[in-house]
Formats: C-alpha cells, structure tokens, sequence
C-alpha cells in the first residue's frame, strides 16, 4: 500500500524545507536560528505556537527565487520518492517577497521553473497561494491579490493557514471573494486549533470547495452528516495532529470515524519534517492502526485527484 502512486493536497513548500537545507541558507546568511534545532538537528517546538514561530524563524533564512528553486528540487526530489504523482503545495506571497507583487511574480517563477524541472522524476507540482490567518485581513488581501494576479495553470487555489484561533473568517471574506473571482479553488485551515463552529463558518462565510484538516467536525454529528451530505473533502494530516498534542495518539484520531460517518477525506503530510513524517510513513500508520487496505488507499486518492484544483486537462493526465 505504501507503494501506490499517490495525491497530496495539503503540503506548505516551505515546511517541508529539510532542516539541513535551512541550516545551510541561515549560515550563508549569518542568520543566528540555531532556538529552531534541537541537538540532533531536527526542529525543535513544544507546541503549536512556538511551532508557528519556528516556523517563520526558519522561512527567514529562505530569502532570494533562486533559494526557492533550490527548495522546490529538494521537496521535490523527496516527495517524489513517497510515490507522490501529484502534490499541491501551499505558497505564500509573505514569504515570497513581503507580498509585493513583482517579488512574488520572480518567486513563482523561480518555483515553477524548478517544478517543471522535477516533471521528469514523475511528479506534478500546483500552488494554492496562502495567506497567513494571524497576519489580518488587510495582509490577506495582498496575497489575494498576488494569487488573483497570477492566477492559471500552475497557481490553482487559495487558502489560509496560521493561527486559527486569531481573527473571525467573515473578516477574511474579501480575499476569498477576490481569489474565487479568478477561478481559483478554495481552502482554509478550520477545525484544527478551533472547534466544529469553524468548519460550518468557513462554509459559510468563505464559501470553501475543501477544508484543511477539519478533524474536529467530529465533535458535531449535525455537521458530519452535512460534510457527507454535501461531499466536502477535507485535507487529513493525521501525523500533523499527533504530532502538535491536538491528539495523543494516532488510534484516538478521528479519521478513521470521519471516514466510516462517510465524510470525504484525502491523508497529507502537512510539513513533513517539522512532524517527523512521510507520505509512506502516514500510509503505513494508518493501516497497522485501523486496518485500511489497498483498495481503501486506492480509493481514497480518487476521491483526492476529483478534489485537486487543478484543470480537467491536468487530471485526466494522471488518471
Ligand atoms: N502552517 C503550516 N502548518 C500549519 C498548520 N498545521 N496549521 C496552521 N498553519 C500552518
Ligand atoms: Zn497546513
């Protein structure tokens, strides 16, 4: 089952950054980020807010396009060996020049071109532009802005990560509007650090066509009825759960009741070394705990490539 060719839809480019790789561009830099290691050299974070922190102390040290390059073939190189045919990484115009929109546009580039590059190792990379919930709606905008601007064959959503508990949705409703007006697909980070009130708000007050994570809509069996009902997928990182304390072990993690209440749902790494974590890894975790077989893995992926973003010319090729 870990060999199956497989679709990823929630992955942030730059959690994914090997640490090694960080350490390297902080150095060259003379950029003192040595809080994010621990001795062994992997990132070290007690919780999710000083997960966040490390986070942006670590993307600090990505600065220039051809950085961004050299991190795209990197994850590239290494996703593509989980099997991964088809990855949408999350980009964010914060990172990638401040929001402003010609550094964007040279980041984006630098990262497509690094992207086609790795076609050859038989995966596909599209970007879902995000913007940073904690950063307020005025800076989502902007990145709205720069997805909407460069909106089309390689960049094919927006969404929103960062502190979930910060702000209300509603706030955020401009940019959605603005980034669904250029046909992008939509996503938010919901029902993680909050509770199933932000699930239904992001169908609401966003208008969201997926839901990253989402887990936490168990806690409401009106709401799991309405996600089966309706066939909203949500972006699954179980690995990502444990391994933030949001569950204590892989066999107290919803997924497995999501799936069976009949809720859509796709498996992700969300930032693989930060949580110590594989495609393959998540796959075979989630086998020898609820007993998921080939033909669920099979399925599952299905289910994952009908929700990509992607345009159909794009899909039929990895049919
Ligand atoms: N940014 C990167 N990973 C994230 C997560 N799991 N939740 C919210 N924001 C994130
Ligand atoms: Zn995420």
């Amino acid at each position: 089952m870990t060999d199956l060719p497989k679709i990823e839809l929630h992955h942030h480019l730059e959690g994914a950054a090997p640490p090694a790789l960080i350490r390297d561009m902080a150095r060259a830099r003379n950029l003192d980020i040595s809080r994010i290691f621990d001795a062994e050299g992997a990132y070290y974070y007690a919780d999710f807010l000083q997960f966040l922190d490390i986070y942006e102390a670590a993307c600090s040290a990505l600065k220039t396009p051809e950085d961004y390059a050299r991190l795209t073939a990197a994850v590239l190189e290494e996703t593509a060996a989980e099997g991964v045919i088809y990855l949408e990484t999350f980009l964010s115009p914060d990172f990638c020049g401040g929001c402003d929109l010609s550094a964007w546009v040279e980041h984006l580039e630098a990262i497509r071109e690094a992207a086609e590059r790795a076609e050859g190792d038989g995966i596909l990379l599209r970007a879902t532009v995000t913007c940073i919930r904690h950063l307020g709606p005025d800076r989502a905008r902007e990145a709205a802005r720069c997805a909407a601007e460069t909106a089309g064959d390689f960049v094919v959503g927006f969404g929103m990560a960062g502190d979930e508990r910060r702000g209300r949705l509603r706030d955020f409703a401009y940019a959605f509007d603005m980034a669904r007006e250029a046909g992008l697909g939509l996503t938010v980070h919901a029902g993680e650090w909050s509770g199933p009130a932000s699930v239904r708000e992001a169908l609401s007050d966003l208008r969201v066509d997926r839901i990253g994570h989402g887990v936490r809509a168990i806690e409401d069996p009106g709401l799991v009825e309405h996600l089966a009902e309706t066939g909203t997928v949500l972006e699954v990182c179980p690995g990502s759960n444990v391994a933030l304390g949001l569950y204590p072990s892989l066999a107290a993690h919803p997924i497995d009741r999501l799936r069976r209440a009949g809720v859509k749902l796709t498996v992700s790494t969300d930032d693989p070394p930060f949580f110590h974590t594989t495609m393959r890894r998540e796959y075979a975790r989630l086998a020898e705990t609820f007993g998921w077989e080939d033909s669920d893995f099979a399925a599952m992926n299905w289910v994952a490539l009908d929700a990509a973003f992607c345009d159909a010319e794009t899909r039929a090729k990895l049919k």
